[in-house]
């Protein structure tokens, strides 16, 4: 690859660490690279972080053709930068791009090039507890054409933030409410792509979650409205009974990073029972009921493992574990960041350090 790098004539005031939130601070520099049919991915370069100018007819603004990625980075125990599974987030990448109509990346040119990026910045990555540095890669359509057909050229950039907690709860239960009247995905549907209209398509219903003081919106299925999905920002997890179950991946469901990690950590390090398999509203409304619903949490890269203290279904509201953190969640939270930030044996190899 032949990586070229502008760096910032002058560099912004860091942050203060103890306060970072999700999203809003980025770093000095960003890469960049274009895409047009005869070049392919070409112009690979990192430059000063800056806005993008786009003629108001590029093909992003009006049609949504999109998608992303969400890793971390986090500064281990001796200093060293430790990047969690760049490679899954970048396979699934592609996969996104397949059903975008976007020309794939290559994975192993994209992760050098952020591996630079992430050197130049690296005094950019939080070290206070709890904190990462967000990486925000992203593809989008950039012909300037209003018709309607896949765009021929596209722009793939990366951007990084400095991040604490995505939840303003931060490790503490979060307040979860079910829509009844929308559908985030159908199969068949982009539910499975990292797309901007998976989360445009969010938005409205998690307004609605929000005036009544609920964290984040729990999806049904498209179809029957009776099967858990997922939440938008995170894939969803229950005990039952010793069971660890999550809803199977249908393909309206994001392949979420951190939930295929709780499950090989779950299944093969605790040698718990864990399921991907369908579960019904009903069956957690029953399993609650029964007294064998023990725990619920979420997973994500931004949210990492976020502890659900009430669901609200209709006019039917339950609380898991008395509203507070159950152990699994507690477990599934210690293990995962202990090998992100290096404080636990990494078995996998999922940390690749910079
Ligand atoms: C992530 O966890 O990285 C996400 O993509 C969730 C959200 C910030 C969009």
């Amino acid at each position: 690859m032949n990586l070229t790098v502008k760096k910032a004539n002058s560099l912004k005031q860091k942050p203060d660490e103890s306060n970072l939130g999700f999203g809003t601070i980025f770093t000095d520099h960003m890469f960049n690279m274009d895409y047009d049919p005869e070049k392919g991915w070409h112009n690979q370069r990192i430059e000063p972080y800056g806005p993008m100018i786009m003629d108001p007819a590029t093909m992003v603004l009006h049609y949504g053709q999109s998608i992303f990625e969400g890793l971390k980075a986090f500064i281990g125990e001796s200093g060293e930068v430790r990047l969690f599974r760049p490679k899954d987030n970048f396979a699934r990448l592609n996969r996104s791009a397949r059903r975008m109509c976007i020309p794939e990346i290559d994975p192993a040119t994209v992760i050098e090039a952020l591996k630079e990026l992430v050197r130049l910045d690296k005094s950019w990555v939080p070290s206070a507890p709890g904190t990462s540095l967000y990486i925000r890669p992203a593809i989008v359509a950039t012909d300037p054409y209003v018709g309607v057909r896949a765009s021929s050229t596209y722009r793939f950039f990366i951007i990084l933030s400095p991040v604490g907690a995505y939840y303003k709860e931060g490790f503490n239960p979060v307040k979860i409410w079910i829509s009844k009247d929308y559908v985030r995905a159908v199969i068949g549907g982009l539910g499975e792509a990292k797309t901007a209209a998976n989360y445009a398509a969010s938005l409205y219903a998690s307004e609605e979650a929000h005036k009544n003081g609920y964290t984040q919106v729990l999806w049904l299925d498209g179809v029957e409205r009776k099967y858990i999905e997922e939440v938008g920002s995170m894939n969803i997890f229950f005990v039952i009974g010793d069971e660890l179950v999550t809803p199977a991946l249908t393909g309206s469901i994001l392949a979420g990073i951190t939930r295929e990690s709780v499950i090989k950590i779950a299944s093969e390090k605790w040698g718990m029972k864990v399921s991907e398999r369908k579960i019904s509203i009903d069956e957690i409304m029953e399993a609650d009921a029964k007294g064998i619903l023990k725990e619920s949490f979420g997973t994500g890269t931004a949210a990492v493992i976020s502890p659900v203290g009430n669901i609200k279904y209709g006019d039917k509201i339950i609380t898991i574990n008395n509203g507070e953190v159950g152990p699994v969640a507690k477990k599934a939270f210690d293990t995962i960041t202990g090998i992100q930030y290096g404080k636990l044996e990494d078995p996998f190899g999922w940390v690749e350090i910079i």
